[in-house]
């Protein structure tokens, strides 16, 4: 490993250390937390920043019981998020339903050229990028995640979303794609439970933001009489809360 290598992986661990603290008064219960979800990125070939992730895990242990509803993840690749989030979701009790196309990123048309944090994007979403079977999933959550709280549906989000009517906690979306981001939202946000959010990773890519403050998007597709409050975004992690 190089010295860039060994700083992000020792940035990652403070910034672990420091979450977890702030979660579990218990320093046994701390280190076995730690331990838990630093194994899924030892193990488990991952497209998601750990930092990232972390914001949300973070969110699903504060979730208040009054809260109902289940936890969503959109976009799993290889299961490193889903194994992260399940055992999440197995501690607060909740039920973690993931969908993903298990074959990879839809076809697409969409010319991504760059973070607005300064990144190179370019040519990352091609069809078929980030593929990891129903099967690798299973395996990764099985060893190190807990799939006795998955229910995974598979297929396009386009085909699979518009049935779905479950109230959901919580939602994170990691999906790459501004077409993907709109399908998301028009079908979950309307599912969120008041006092609970959607998550995106992907709140700092050009296209995606656009659909962010497309103000006619959330009003005429989804729904909403307002624009939801929007945080983060241009930041990576991207927060809409619902209040009511
Ligand atoms: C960047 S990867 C997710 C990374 C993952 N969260 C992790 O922790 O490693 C994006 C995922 O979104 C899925 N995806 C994107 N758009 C989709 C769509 N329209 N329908 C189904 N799956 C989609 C891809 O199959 C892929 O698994």
């Amino acid at each position: 490993m190089g010295l860039t290598g060994f700083l992000t992986e020792y940035r990652d661990l403070f910034r672990l250390q420091k979450r977890m603290a702030g979660i579990f008064p218990s320093f046994g219960q701390q280190k076995e937390w730690i331990e838990k979800l630093r194994r899924v990125d030892r193990h488990v070939k991952t497209a998601h920043n750990p930092s990232h992730i972390l914001e949300f895990l973070a969110a699903i242990f504060a979730l208040k019981p009054g809260v109902p509803g289940c936890i969503v993840e959109a976009g799993a690749f290889k299961g490193g998020g889903t194994a992260k989030i399940s055992l999440a979701a197995k501690y607060q009790d909740r039920q973690l339903v993931v969908f993903d196309s298990f074959e990879g990123l839809p076809e697409n048309t969409e010319e991504h050229q760059r973070s607005v944090l300064g990144h190179s994007i370019e040519g990352w979403f091609k069809a078929g990028n980030f593929n990891g079977s129903l099967e690798e999933v299973k395996e990764n959550v099985t060893s190190y995640g807990d799939i006795s709280v998955c229910t995974f549906i598979k297929g396009w989000f386009e085909d699979t979303m518009p049935s779905f009517k479950q109230q959901v906690a919580l939602a994170y979306l990691d999906v790459d794609l501004a077409s993907s981001t709109r399908t998301c939202l028009k079908h979950l946000y309307p599912l969120i439970s008041p006092g609970g959010a959607i998550y995106s990773q992907d709140g700092d890519f050009p296209l995606v933001i656009e659909v962010f403050k497309d103000e006619k998007f959330w009003k005429e597709e989804v729904g909403c009489t307002e624009m939801p409050i929007i945080k983060g975004l241009g930041k990576k992690i991207t927060i809409i809360e619902k209040h009511s």
